[in-house]
């Protein structure tokens, strides 16, 4: 795709991504899937290079970027490793976005900082055994205890779960005010009460480490709640707006990423006396892929932009996401047919980006979710 629409700024920033994916993240990629093994050094690298805070201001350590450059960066990422885009996604766009937003002078220099420089990982707590896509019937509770809440309850496939640091926890205080009486409260790693459950063994993003967490009476000072009392719920919607974009990107990667590999590949296979990619039959999937991809990036760039003019993006954020995640499934499924019996297989890569796919059409809102969110607002 022609990029001459991008800044020097922004192609800089996704070259780097590339060049960082492909000289640290491709090698060992396929035995980290297969170990369900975390990239821990990978991960300080990218806060080094800063693709853990980007879009945060630099006066907090972030890299003051705009959300299209994280869009690009991403892409780059997840192209060759999606478990490490979606470790980035949720310490970007799901906690460093919400406390720089929403956050106090003080939550902001005591835990934004180091999230932003990549020291400490961040995750997001909503998701719940019983509370997925309908995330308003939070059972986890925050007790209002004067100087603290009693927080109470369990988290379910919580990304960074075990590597986190700092946990952004959504939790009912008032029931009887259903959304209106949740709050948000930043919970860290070693409160009493505060325990790591189990980690998931997952189909895709296998690297990535995905935990339940329990809270047991963890006392947590009434100074790490974000925002106003009750804001919990419009905290975590709004978050997931901007982290729908991020999700979007990774899936734009997974997506590119196998194309590229089953273009390659077609190129070089031969059969019936001639590169597989002379027959049509490949030729109108290569054709397909790349018509998908493109539309997928325009809305996910699209969506990246209306963010940061400032205009209300929930719309093109569930779209993007709705869209560049399809676009994912089908691309992969359609490379690992290109690939034939050698897409069935790990070393040719495609397989896992198969497998990786499928979690964007679940996670920050399943694509029937997005198809909610999107008829809300064409029809409000
Ligand atoms: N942006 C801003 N506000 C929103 C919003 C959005 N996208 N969606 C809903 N809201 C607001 C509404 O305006 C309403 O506020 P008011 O009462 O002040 O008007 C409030 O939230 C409740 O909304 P609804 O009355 O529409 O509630 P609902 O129960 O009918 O529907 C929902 C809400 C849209 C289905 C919501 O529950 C939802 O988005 N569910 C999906 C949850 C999700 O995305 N989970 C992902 C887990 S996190 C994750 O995956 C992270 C990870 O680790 C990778």
């Amino acid at each position: 795709m022609y990029d001459f629409f991008l800044t020097e700024e922004q192609r800089a920033v996704r070259d780097a991504a590339r060049e960082f994916a492909q000289r640290e993240l491709l090698p060992g990629v396929i035995e980290r899937d297969k170990e369900e093994k975390f990239p821990h050094e990978q991960v300080k690298m990218m806060g080094e290079l800063g693709f853990m805070g980007m879009m945060v201001s630099p006066q907090y350590g972030g890299g003051g970027m705009d959300t299209t450059s994280y869009v690009l960066a991403l892409e780059e990422i997840a192209k060759i490793d999606a478990s490490a885009a979606v470790i980035m996604s949720v310490n970007n766009s799901l906690v460093c976005w919400g406390l720089e937003k929403y956050g106090t002078e003080e939550q902001k220099r005591k835990y934004l900082t180091p999230l932003a420089k990549g020291e400490i990982l961040g995750a997001f707590c909503l998701s719940e055994p019983e509370a997925g896509s309908d995330a308003t019937s939070q059972k986890t509770t925050a007790e209002d205890c004067g100087d603290y809440y009693l927080l109470n309850g369990v988290k379910n496939w919580i990304t960074n779960g075990g590597t986190a640091s700092v946990y952004l926890v959504i939790a009912q205080t008032y029931p009887e005010k259903k959304h209106k009486g949740i709050n948000v409260l930043i919970v860290e790693k070693g409160m009493e009460g505060f325990a790591v459950g189990k980690k998931e063994e997952k189909l895709g993003i296998r690297s990535s480490d995905t935990h339940s967490l329990m809270f047991n009476n963890v006392k947590v000072p009434k100074e790490n709640r974000i925002g106003e009392d009750g804001f919990g719920f419009k905290f975590a919607m709004t978050t997931l707006n901007g982290g729908r974009i991020g999700i979007a990107g990774q899936a734009l990667g997974i997506a590119s990423g196998s194309y590229e590999l089953a273009l390659k590949y077609s190129k070089e296979r031969k059969s019936f006396g001639k590169a597989i990619c002379e027959h049509q039959a490949i030729q109108f999937k290569l054709s397909e892929m790349a018509t998908n991809i493109n539309a997928a990036r325009l809305l996910t760039l699209h969506a990246a932009k209306i963010k940061d003019a400032g205009l209300d993006y929930v719309n093109e954020a569930a779209q993007a996401k709705l869209l560049a995640s399809q676009v994912a499934m089908d691309t992969t499924i359609e490379a690992v047919q290109v690939h034939g019996g050698y897409g069935y297989v790990r070393e040719f890569h495609v397989e896992r980006l198969m497998r990786d796919a499928k979690i964007t059409q679940i996670y920050e809102g399943t694509s029937e979710i997005q198809k909610i969110v999107i008829a809300r607002e064409i029809l409000k």
